[in-house]
């Protein structure tokens, strides 16, 4: 039996790794922390949330007393650390509030983690079977131009708040590592799309936008490059690294499958209007280029080889077939979207389910 701590469960890809961990391992205990911000909803578990292999706790990771305390009543053999402050727009407007969750909240968790961990060594003499995993973001090294890739050895470089919150997070998790020997692993993954993704993000954003005949907002010229990776196989890959990884090692995760914003866009309008049986070009009437997010990074691309070669993962969807699995969930998931949309989620589905 293994307890897994879950941070940032009640978001976009921590609900798909919970989702994975208390389905494929039912001899394991997944404890959720999460601290239930805009971007945490409870809804998006409700599949398994009765299972008895799963529990929710709602908590800040900010608040070192509480972690301390959550390590001394629960015996974790691991912890994969998800709860973030994710989008970049809002951490441009208040960065103050990422090097909290994402800085100080993750140094909370290593420290308790490490307390935890001598603790145990002093007292029984030999290592606890613990691993502390990192879930971190392609961002952290910057903008490419039209070639190259990022792998594990490229040097950290971030432009925004967000990715230098992350870039600082993934330094301490590393010192934590080499400092203390901890047991630790990071990955950085590109940019995820997929069902239960936050409408404040550039793909539902848009299908919802499309659905509703709202203007779709493309920054700049829409040239921007990322790389997406179908969020379930993200979900995947962090199954197998922190199953099979060294520790202290770092791994790259991404799809090979780089799209400029406004081909993705065109490519998202053509299919909607297939699914809303509209004409041919319709919804791409709605694409609006508005200006330019401050330090936006050119261009992501990353190079997943090492964990292709190591662990032998790769992706399991090619991206057309997973943009309309995706445009399919949306479109049958009217309910969640106009309760995330209106901000029902939290009236409805979070405050019962922390009240019971
Ligand atoms: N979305 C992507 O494309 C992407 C790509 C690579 C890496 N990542 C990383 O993956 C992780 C998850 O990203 P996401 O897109 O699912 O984010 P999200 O914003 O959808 O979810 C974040 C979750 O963390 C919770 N949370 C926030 N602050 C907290 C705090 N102080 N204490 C406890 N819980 C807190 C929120 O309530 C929410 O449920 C993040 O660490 C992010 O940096 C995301």
């Amino acid at each position: 039996m293994k307890k897994i701590l879950i941070t940032g469960g009640a978001g976009f890809i921590g609900s798909h790794v919970v989702r994975l961990f208390v389905n494929k391992y039912p001899d394991y205990q997944i404890v959720n922390l999460d601290k239930l911000t805009y971007a945490g909803n409870l809804a998006n578990l409700s599949d398994i949330e009765n299972k008895p292999n799963y529990s929710f706790i709602k908590g800040d990771i900010v608040d070192a007393a509480f972690v301390n305390e959550l390590f001394s009543q629960h015996k974790f053999n691991g912890v994969i650390h998800l709860a973030a402050e994710s989008h970049v727009d809002r951490s441009i407007s208040n960065p103050l509030e990422f090097v909290m969750t994402n800085v100080i909240g993750t140094v909370n968790l290593l420290n308790a983690s490490k307390a935890y961990w001598f603790q145990h060594l002093n007292n029984e003499k030999t290592p606890l079977d613990f691993r502390f995993y990192h879930v971190s973001t392609d961002e952290v090294y910057g903008t490419l131009g039209e070639t190259g890739m990022f792998t594990e050895t490229t040097a950290y470089d971030p432009h925004s708040p967000y990715s230098a919150s992350k870039a600082s997070s993934d330094h301490f998790v590393r010192a934590y590592h080499d400092t203390f020997g901890l047991d630790t692993v990071i990955s950085n993954c590109s940019n995820n799309y997929g069902s239960y993704h936050f409408p404040e993000k550039l793909i539902p954003l848009s299908i919802y936008n499309i659905k509703n005949n709202k203007p779709i907002p493309v920054y700049g010229k829409g040239e921007n490059i990322r790389d997406w990776l179908f969020v379930e196989d993200h979900a995947n890959a962090i199954d197998v690294i922190f199953h099979n990884a060294k520790a202290g090692t770092t791994y790259n995760i991404g799809g090979h499958n780089e799209w400029t914003n406004i081909d993705l866009i065109r490519l998202l309008c053509k299919i909607m209007d297939e699914k809303l049986q509209r004409p041919e070009g319709e919804s791409a009437k709605l694409i609006t280029f508005v200006k330019d997010r401050a330090g936006h990074d050119l261009r992501y691309a990353i190079d997943s080889s090492k964990l292709k070669n190591e662990l032998g993962w790769t992706p399991s969807l090619q991206f057309e077939e997973g943009l309309e699995k995706t445009v399919d969930w949306f479109l049958s998931h009217q309910e969640w979207l106009n309760n995330v949309t209106s901000g029902d989620y939290k009236k409805y589905y979070n405050e019962q389910y922390v009240k019971r």
